[in-house]
């Protein structure tokens, strides 16, 4: 029974892979209280059906920084994706452009740059981390310039790690992880087979590129935990925006004010998003955040918008709270880890899919139709203020 594809991807995931992996990707800070909120809050957002409006001829198409899309929705960047199937990020990337969407390759990815960029025929976004090794950041930067990428993001809110307790629990980090994850790979064969055995090197490639050594899954937490830079303000960003030629964005606002020092510091776009709720437990769901963050930037820049989408409506839902462009995370990293490129190729047509039917019963024929309008009440912001529980 479909619930959604990404419910049934999930599910499936959790009996593919190894219990470290699963969780890894499942898990949240803390209590996990923002990352349930992020799913439920948006699933809250009440769509307006509109009928009898001949919706005959409907288009997804959209347009960022002169890249045409077509459906607002790119893959999000996603640490170690390359471990939830056989080099995965090469998979999950093909999966997109064939879609005919963006991929974003995470700093912290299996596969390094030049791998995932020379198996697609459209560019690749990168994220970069903020990190004390500044010479890393200039080494991956121009890696990512020499492989055409043009769309940089820039991942703001991680100047220290938030705590997930679920790692330790699953052998992700803790007391004999290694032996814990052997023996959880020896009991999921498929996947000790498809990518234990045959996904190899396992290691960090845009680091190891660096040391010019390779890296090992252990060095990626230790380097994680000493590499973030808490010391980091809106100056440091400036030498990567005079380095950095092509649109820039900046993942991870969540406050207006932060947004509009946004537009001041000169970014093409934002991410508005808290992670998914993998960082400060206690934060707003994004559904929560996003409408007070399109009254203040919404023309300045683009804005982009993650957290809790889980299928074509919700994609809908923010961009009908003010988004351009929404970004996937988990929903399809269940996929990848379930069917690989195929899997995540199904998980977008069901989204584009779902999509067309929320656009023909909200009465949009174009995304830039869908607004507060599309909305339950007029202004997407109070009426979501009135619409979701008072809990957070
Ligand atoms: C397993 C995992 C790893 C992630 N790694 C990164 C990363 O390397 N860089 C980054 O900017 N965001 C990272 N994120 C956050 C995603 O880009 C995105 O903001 C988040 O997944 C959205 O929430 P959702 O998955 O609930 O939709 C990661 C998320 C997950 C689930």
């Amino acid at each position: 029974m479909i619930i959604s594809a990404s419910t049934d991807y999930r599910q499936a995931a959790k009996r593919r892979i190894p219990p470290f992996l699963f969780h890894y990707a499942d898990g949240g800070a803390y209590t996990e209280h923002t990352l349930r909120h992020n799913v439920e809050d948006l699933a809250g957002i009440a769509l307006r059906q509109r009928v009898l409006k001949d919706m005959s001829s409907l288009s997804l198409e959209t347009e960022l920084f002169g890249e045409s899309m077509a459906m607002p929705v790119a893959l999000a960047p996603v640490g170690l994706a390359g471990m939830y199937a056989r080099r995965g990020e090469v998979q999950a990337a093909r999966a997109a452009a064939s879609k005919g969407i963006p991929f974003t390759l995470s700093t912290v990815s299996v596969c390094p740059i030049a791998e995932v960029a020379s198996a697609i025929e459209r560019p690749l976004w990168f994220q970069l981390y903020v990190l004390k090794d500044r010479g890393f950041m200039k080494h991956v930067l121009e890696r990512a310039k020499a492989a055409g990428v043009k769309t940089l993001v820039f991942t703001v809110d991680m100047p220290v790690p938030g705590a997930r307790y679920r790692d330790a629990h699953s052998g992700m980090s803790g007391k004999h992880a290694g032996i814990r994850r052997m023996l959880q790979a020896v009991t999921h064969p498929f996947w000790a087979w498809d990518v234990g055995l045959h996904g190899r090197p396992h290691d960090l490639g845009n680091v190891s590129d660096y040391r010019g050594e390779p890296t090992e899954l252990e060095d990626y937490i230790a380097w994680l935990g000493n590499n973030f830079d808490p010391s980091i303000s809106w100056k440091d960003l400036e030498w990567i925006r005079e380095f950095w030629d092509g649109p820039m964005i900046i993942k991870g606002i969540l406050d207006p004010e932060d947004a509009r020092d946004a537009v001041r510091f000169g970014a093409d776009g934002i991410v508005v998003s808290n992670h998914g709720g993998r960082q400060l437990d206690g934060v707003p769901s994004t559904a929560r955040a996003l409408p007070a963050i399109a009254d203040a930037v919404k023309g300045d820049l683009a804005i982009l918008a993650d957290s809790g989408v889980r299928n074509g409506l919700d994609v809908v839902r923010m961009i009908a709270m003010g988004a351009d462009t929404v970004l996937l995370g988990r929903a399809y990293i269940y996929a990848l880890a379930t069917a690989g490129e195929a899997g995540v190729a199904h998980l977008l047509e069901l989204f584009e899919k779902e999509m067309q039917v929320a656009m023909t019963l909200t009465g949009a024929r174009s995304i830039a139709e869908l607004g507060p309008d599309s909305l339950v009440t007029g202004s997407a912001a109070s009426s979501i203020e009135r619409m979701l529980s008072p809990s957070l």
